[in-house]
């Protein structure tokens, strides 16, 4: 790093105070070309100090930034009224993760004026936004939840009531194929929508008291997997497992849910790229496997290699009532639900995806069963 003052003493304290700054810090030439970052920077992108050196900022652009953003933003930098650019940006990492920063660029000048180069300040908003999202989700959740006390009562009430008569007319009309038919469907869509408000419930309820146990993994998986059978093998999809032999702290019924709701949407990733695709011959599977941590907890991963999710919408598929299905496949609430049950059973959920086309994979933290 260049001195910065002709005093070397004071010039090693500016160098040290810069190295070990938290925050990302980098320069630029006058042509915009990185001559330091510092070790903050290192850590916060993945890119290492020689892979950075000499290239743009532009290495940390990430895919749908705006390309007038950053003429404007270099508008601001060079009128010598404001002289400096501050705002928040979304980069991206060299491993594909977006990080939210908060950038300050301040152009620096020689002893004579002249500007030298540029010094870009980041501010990593990762940990803030996480904590918006989750106050905006919570907000979300409650507005639900009050959306659906109102729907059980002045929806539900009235079709559990058309149901029940639907099915005294259905005793009436037997051996009338027709009218049976007509019927069940009648009977199939009440269904649904009261299966939908019985989501909405699940998805706004303020965690309950659930009695968590020792459970073993293995079994639970295998009762969803003779219920998926059937659809997965008509979709070319193999169901699999692999190193299930744990006990972890969790609810069955839960624990059925979760994987049904998560292999559901992995059935439909894969057909989604089977329809795009023209490479017929291609495996797909849907894999449950897990795997015990250092610290003793079980981490249960459901795999697919399905469509996969850009790092855009990774963002949103945990918002309720985002899908990107059509109306009548996806209502958006399983994955809700699933952070839900989840959070119920104190575990922790994640997802990760290399991107479109990549497959995707679920990854649910357990806690370890203890002795009793
Ligand atoms: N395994 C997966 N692979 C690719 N995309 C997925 C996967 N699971 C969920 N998604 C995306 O997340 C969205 C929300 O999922 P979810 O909350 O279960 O609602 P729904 O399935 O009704 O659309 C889906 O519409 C889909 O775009
Ligand atoms: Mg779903």
């Amino acid at each position: 790093m260049e001195t910065i003052s002709p005093s070397g003493q004071v010039d090693q304290v500016f160098l040290r105070c810069v190295e070990d700054c938290f925050e990302p810090i980098m320069l630029t030439d006058i042509t915009g070309k990185l001559t330091y970052v510092n070790p903050a920077w290192v850590l916060t992108y993945g890119y290492q100090k020689h892979e950075a050196i000499g290239q743009t900022p532009r290495l940390l652009r990430s895919p749908g930034e705006n390309p007038d953003f950053y003429k404007n933003m270099w508008k601001t930098i060079l009128d010598p009224n404001i002289g400096f650019w501050r705002g928040e940006v979304i980069n991206q990492a060299k491993d594909g993760h977006l990080v939210p920063v908060l950038l300050t660029i301040t152009p620096y000048r020689e002893s004579g004026g002249e500007i030298k180069g540029y010094m870009g300040i980041a501010v990593d908003l990762s940990d803030q936004k996480r904590m918006e999202e989750q106050i905006l989700r919570q907000d979300r959740l409650a507005s639900i939840g009050m959306l659906a006390g109102g729907l059980a009562h002045e929806v539900g009430n009235p079709l559990g009531a058309i149901r029940g008569r639907a099915e005294m007319v259905m005793n009436q009309v037997r051996g009338n194929e027709e009218a049976e038919k007509n019927l069940e469907l009648i009977i199939g869509q009440i269904d649904r929508i009261s299966g939908l408000i019985q989501s909405l419930l699940r998805v706004s309820r303020v965690p309950g008291q659930i009695l968590l146990r020792n459970v073993e993994l293995a079994p639970i998986v295998k009762e969803v997997f003779v219920l998926m059978q059937e659809a997965c093998h008509r979709a070319g999809i193999e169901l699999r497992t692999n190193n299930l032999d744990f006990q972890i702290s969790a609810d069955s019924s839960h624990l059925q849910q979760l994987f049904l709701n998560l292999i559901i949407n992995s059935q439909h990733a894969i057909e989604e790229i089977k329809q795009k695709s023209t490479d017929t011959a291609k495996k797909h599977v849907i894999e449950v496997s897990a795997k015990k941590k250092p610290s003793g907890n079980v981490v249960v991963s459901v795999k697919d290699t399905g469509c996969g999710i850009s790092s855009e919408n990774l963002r949103k598929i945990f918002q309720p009532f985002y899908t990107t299905k059509a109306a009548g496949k996806g209502t958006g609430l399983g994955l809700s639900i699933v952070a839900k049950l989840v959070e119920e059973m104190n575990g922790n959920l994640t997802v990760e995806s290399e991107g479109v086309g990549q497959g995707a994979t679920f990854h649910i933290e357990f806690n370890e069963a203890v002795n009793r």
